[in-house]
């Protein structure tokens, strides 16, 4: 399973394009703009949200609730779209007035206009701006769909937003899921979250922005998803590469992640345990990943996000136009979106882990896919 995107922040629509999805597959639309409203929210967010009401519509690849094994495309509207069409235009003239020359530091807008010769910085961050996540997270649910179906369920929560930093519960798994979903900053801790949304409100208050750091979990995984024969096929390089290609996600790292390099090898290793519901382990320090391929552990993926680039205070930066210095450009933007990203990346670990599954249990039909498991899980 694969996708990719079209579509710029401020043009008509944003565009999924998924193939590889295995005929069969019921796929409730309602959950695809369950996932788009999650991605939406989040304390810290900025005036955008307001105006999208983020829908999906199926274009392709389903008849009747159920993918038919074709590419299957997904369109959602910018309703912001109104209101820039003589901006955006992409066959009209169009008017000068939101160019933008002052180049954000932290943004994709000086190399992105070094690379391709924009002399107008809109050109390149109308594509690289975040808004084309909704695009990912409506992939990313037709993903989930495929993994319940296989008993799997991807989650996130935050766990630091600048310098507030959360009590991690001690298996990511026993985390209360609805809790999180209350949360507006999807923080578990209910104390923590109070101080996440004050230092959200003082970053605003200050021009500032703030990053911080999530966790996307995934139970209910079978074994041996992934390879260690080949690099190509290493899950934690794929899960790494498919994080970070979200923008703004700067670290990754799985289980213990960075810790595990200053412990003994007998505290660093999960101890292999063997009863009547089959191999277990006592703890999980490795977040569900040996050799490139779960071990059948929760998988547990962490992420920071570096803070939002387009501040409210500006830095210095240089004009394009007369290469003279400038305050950076100021677009509407968010202070913090660390929970949104939490949703994009739970998109992204849901389509690596779809695509694992019919790698390994095979992409024609969801009968075959479900009967190959079964049989899978029988031998172990
Ligand atoms: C969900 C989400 C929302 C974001 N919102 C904004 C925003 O409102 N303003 C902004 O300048 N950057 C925002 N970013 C970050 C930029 O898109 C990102 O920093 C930029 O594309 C440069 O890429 P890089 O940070 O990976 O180098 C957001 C990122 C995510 C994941």
């Amino acid at each position: 399973m694969r996708y990719e995107t079209a579509g710029e922040s401020h043009g008509r629509a944003l565009i999924a394009l998924v193939t590889g999805v295995p005929a069969g597959l019921a796929i409730d639309v309602t959950a695809i703009d369950a996932d788009l409203a999650r991605r939406q929210r989040g304390y810290g967010r900025g005036g955008r949200q307001t105006i999208e009401n983020d829908r999906a519509v199926i274009l392709s690849g389903m008849r009747g609730g159920r993918s038919i094994g074709s590419p299957l495309a997904i369109t959602i509207a910018n309703r912001d779209w109104d209101n820039w069409t003589d901006v955006m235009s992409p066959t009209g003239e169009l008017s000068a007035g939101a160019r933008v020359t002052a180049v954000r530091p932290g943004h994709a807008d000086l190399a992105g206009c070094l690379k391709t010769g924009a002399t107008d910085a809109r050109d390149v961050l109308e594509r690289a701006s975040a808004r084309e996540t909704a695009a990912r997270v409506a992939a990313g649910a037709v993903a989930k769909a495929l993994l319940r179906t296989a008993g799997a369920e991807v989650a996130s929560y935050v766990t630091r937003i600048g310098d507030v930093e959360a009590v991690d519960p001690p298996e990511p798994a026993s985390v209360d899921r609805a809790a999180v979903e209350e949360s507006d900053v999807r923080c578990p801790d209910a104390r923590a979250a109070e101080r996440m949304r004050s230092a959200i409100d003082a970053a605003r208050a200050a021009g500032e922005s703030l990053g911080g750091v999530f966790v996307v979990y995934a139970t209910g995984l079978v074994p041996g998803l992934g390879g260690y024969a080949e690099a190509a096929q290493r899950l934690d390089a794929r899960l790494a590469g498919a994080v970070t290609s979200i923008p703004a996600i700067k670290g990754v790292e799985f289980g213990d992640g960075f810790a595990l390099a200053s412990r003994p090898g007998s505290e660093a290793h999960d101890e292999i345990l063997h009863d009547a519901s089959g191999f277990r382990r006592p703890t999980n320090h490795a977040g569900g990943l040996e050799g490139g391929m779960t071990n059948g552990e929760t998988l547990v993926v962490r992420a920071a996000m570096k803070p939002i680039p387009t501040l409210m205070k500006p830095l210095r930066t240089v004009d394009l136009s007369t290469l003279e210095p400038a305050d950076a450009s100021r677009e509407r933007s968010d202070v913090c979106a660390v929970p949104a990203a939490a949703v994009v990346a739970e998109a992204e670990v849901a389509l690596v882990l779809a695509d694992a599954y019919t790698r390994k249990f095979g992409g024609d039909c969801m009968g075959d896919l479900l009967g190959a498991l079964a049989a899978y899980r029988e031998r172990i």
